[in-house]
């Protein structure tokens, strides 16, 4: 009986619909940021180092999470006005993604937008890769066009689609999972800036925005009952220990956050329980009793509030969603 065979055919015509540009992104060196983050006052390390294999497991896990809406709330949106989203959007677009989907989200939009091409924008080249083909494998008539840059820095579009009569297509761009809340508000407003640029005056930008709310709701979202945020939060000690050679003691740090009420702004930290002392990279680090890192900001944002940031951005609102709770906003954003 013949082995079943990967088919050459089908694996061809996959990868003949998946280009890569590659932007070489600079990668900021891991030693030296994360070694002055620890020696700062007050002491922290940056959100993206939670996402190794682990990291980005756990972060899975937090989406699944009861006390976690933010991901629930997002996805109810996006699936009950799915319809009303495509229409304002409009067909025949392309479809510009800041970060890589490997979510149920970005099938959602493929599927109900059937755009021209779809650019995933990512840092890791692996996940983009990974991620590109398997979406020209599910969608047929798919082109993909992954760019391996870091969209937080800026980065110039490799690759402009044009009809065939040379008139530019529009670009749609989507920011989903409120992502945006890890920016600084002010570097949240240079951010879109830069996305405006991107797109061109007629581009578009879905994006998801997780909103001011009482307190208790959201530091319940930041603190769940099973301890998956507090696993995930220890988690970017173990990332350091393994990448830059390190003796941290992961189980002598505490989860902790709250939300800031006036910033708008839930913020998370690691406590240490005792006074400790670690080598990371051939440093040492001496902890007090007590003493803290902060490891995430997520910011959240009233709906005039992000109409104003967007508009400072050259944006128009064309409309805004929310979810049955009005707990998280989708907005559909016009470059003016
Ligand atoms: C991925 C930045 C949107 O801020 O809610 C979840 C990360 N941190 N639980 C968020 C996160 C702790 C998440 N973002």
């Amino acid at each position: 009986m013949a082995r079943p065979e990967p088919r050459p055919s089908a694996t061809a015509a996959v990868e003949a619909r998946v280009h890569l540009h590659d932007l070489k992104p600079q990668l900021t060196d891991m030693r030296e940021e994360v070694l002055a983050g620890l020696s700062a006052a007050p002491r922290r390390i940056a959100p993206k180092y939670f996402y190794d294999h682990r990291g980005s497991e756990l972060f899975e896990a937090i989406t699944r999470l009861p006390e976690y809406y933010p991901t629930r709330a997002e996805m109810s949106i996006f699936e009950s006005r799915l319809d009303a989203l495509c229409a304002t959007l409009g067909p025949g677009n392309v479809l510009l993604e800041y970060g890589s989907g490997s979510s149920r989200k970005i099938r959602l939009m493929l599927e109900g937008l059937r755009p021209t091409a779809y650019l995933p924008v990512d840092i890791s080249r692996e996940h983009l890769l990974a991620s590109a083909r398997a979406l020209a494998a599910d969608y047929q008539w798919l082109e993909v066009h992954a760019i391996c840059a870091d969209y937080a820095a800026g980065f110039e579009l490799p690759w402009r689609p044009e009809r065939p009569s040379g008139e530019p297509v529009p670009i749609t761009g989507f920011f989903p999972g409120s992502s945006i809340g890890n920016f600084e508000r002010r570097a949240a407003g240079r951010f879109l800036t830069g996305v405006h640029h991107t797109l061109g005056t007629g581009g578009q930008l879905l994006i998801g925005v997780d909103r001011r709310k009482d307190k208790a709701r959201l530091e319940a979202a930041y603190n769940d009952a099973s301890g998956v945020t507090a696993a995930f939060n220890r988690n970017v000690l173990a990332h350091l220990n393994r990448t830059l050679d390190g003796d941290i003691d992961v189980e002598a740090f505490d989860h902790a956050a709250h939300y800031d009420e006036e910033a708008g702004r839930i913020e998370m930290h690691l406590v240490a329980r005792r006074a400790l002392t670690f080598t990371l990279a051939g440093e040492t680090f001496a902890f007090a009793r007590g003493e803290t890192i902060h490891t995430e900001n997520s910011y959240k944002y009233a709906p005039e509030e992000f109409r104003t940031l967007a508009s400072g951005a050259g944006f128009e609102t064309v409309e805004e969603f929310t979810d049955a709770e009005s707990l998280f906003s989708v907005f559909v954003l016009r470059a003016l």
